[in-house]
């Protein structure tokens, strides 16, 4: 059956929209906050589109108000930023920077003023470079500073912020910034991914067992970015192909999170050594209250027999729609991923907790931004969302991603995501056609839900 608007939600859905740090808050130097290992890789030649960097972005460290004013203007009620670890923690661990965690603090308290919940994740990529150059997330001791890190944060804001999450999306950080060596740290090393991958992992059961010390309310989850994996074609190479996809894209992810240790046949396929100790399988399956789910694409594949782990290549299919990323638009593919998490992994609480496209927008000249591309492809992942939660997905709210356009990592800042256009030359914030949309949609669920009650 097909979802119709207005599309049928609980009442108490939550919606919100998404950004992270370094995409976002410029300010680089200020406040004694200290580089990262996107400061380092943005400003090395050739590794990010139009050589742009984060130092700027959209001077959200200084515009927050303005920021928190357009979410008002969106009528959302949910907000998921990231706190920068080099803010906070300046060294990766030692001392906690003041300044920098009043930044969050205010941030909260405005927030929380507007009726707006924060949803912090305490790391989307943003390594202190000082930690980077001790060995970064393939040495253990980067784990067990972020659980220092953590426990800095929820002391100091949890008496005032529920929802937290640990990582966003550790596959980035594991197979894109030390496999695939498009993100930073920008390694192409299959040892140094998969002892990332684990100590990310760890880090994240370490954080969990920090936040849960300091806020005994807390509500904790990690946001991961998973997707449906199908084969290109129905030859055996190609199914083979799909199921190693989805290893490294899915099962890699979640099994060990659920106490199922990590997937044998990636282990063979990576050929290196865990490293772990007794007792991290279970500081990394340390009870989660919920779970967060990125979703951009789906991922179809045909074998790749001399290609990088898992030796799967992604097919581009004809007569299919695409963003300006080149991705897939599939919003049944959220679907699916949303069943799957649920069915496979017995989740109980779950949210969208980024989903969005790029398109190459400009203002008109009647000073609008018309962007019926992204409008569609929210409104069909709205319908996607609305029929899980019709077929029995646990699902408790969306967040766009993402708020504002922002410096999208390698591709610098001609990819933009926004409901909100920014003018970097500016810093002039537009609400494009598709951020009228969800302001609607929101307010026709709000009325719904009131009427219903
Ligand atoms: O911009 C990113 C975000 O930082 C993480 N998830 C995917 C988005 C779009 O690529």
């Amino acid at each position: 059956m097909t979802e119709h608007f207005p599309l049928s939600f609980p009442a108490d859905f939550r919606w919100g929209v998404a950004t992270a740090a370094y995409q976002i808050e410029g300010a680089v130097d200020e406040d004694g906050r200290a580089p990262s290992i996107w400061d380092t890789f943005s400003h090395t030649p050739g590794k990010i589109e139009n050589g742009d960097t984060g130092d700027t972005a959209c001077d959200h460290y200084h515009r927050w108000p303005e920021d928190l004013a357009l979410m008002g203007q969106l009528g959302v009620d949910a907000y998921r930023f990231s706190i920068a670890w080099p803010r906070v923690v300046p060294g990766g661990d030692g001392p906690v920077n003041e300044r920098g965690l009043a930044f969050y603090d205010r941030l909260t308290d405005a927030l929380l003023e507007a009726g707006i919940t924060p949803f912090p994740t305490l790391y989307h990529w943003d390594l202190p470079q000082a930690l980077q150059d001790r060995g970064g997330w393939p040495a253990r001791d980067t784990a067990e500073a972020f659980g220092a890190y953590a426990a800095a944060v929820a002391d100091r804001l949890g008496d005032r912020i529920t929802h937290w999450a640990t990582l966003n999306e550790p596959l980035c950080s594991a197979w894109i910034g030390h496999l695939d060596g498009v993100m930073a740290p920008g390694l192409t090393d299959i040892t140094a991914a998969v002892r990332a991958s684990v100590h990310l992992h760890l880090g994240h059961g370490l954080a969990v067992q920090a936040i849960r010390a300091a806020v005994p309310n807390a509500e904790v989850g990690i946001v991961n970015n998973l997707t449906h994996c199908e084969p290109a074609t129905a030859r055996d190479a190609d199914v083979a192909a799909a199921v190693r996809a989805d290893g490294h894209t899915n099962r890699w992810w979640m099994d060990a999170l659920h106490g199922r240790g990590y997937p044998q046949d990636m282990v063979e396929l990576y050929g290196v050594e865990l490293p772990l100790r007794d007792g991290d399988l279970e500081t990394i399956a340390a009870p989660l209250d919920w779970l967060g789910l990125n979703y951009y694409f789906r991922n179809v594949v045909a074998d790749d027999p001399t290609g990088p782990p898992p030796r799967a290549r992604g097919v581009r299919l004809p007569g299919v729609r695409r963003t300006a990323m080149d991705w897939e638009v599939h919003a049944e593919g959220l679907t699916k991923t949303l069943h799957r998490i649920t069915d496979d992994y017995g989740a109980r609480r779950l949210f969208v907790t980024e989903n969005g496209s790029a398109y190459p927008d400009a203002v008109g000249p009647d000073g609008q931004v018309d962007d019926p591309d992204r409008t569609r492809y929210l409104e069909e992942h709205l319908a996607a969302c609305a029929r899980a939660v019709r077929e029995g997905v646990p699902l408790e709210g969306y967040f766009a991603w993402s708020l504002l356009d922002n410096f999208e990592w390698a591709y610098g800042y001609d990819k933009r995501f926004g409901l909100v256009h920014v003018d970097y030359a500016t810093q002039r914030r537009t609400v494009k056609g598709s951020g009228h949309r969800y302001a609607d949609i929101v307010r026709a669920h709000r009325r719904r839900a009131r009427g219903a009650a």
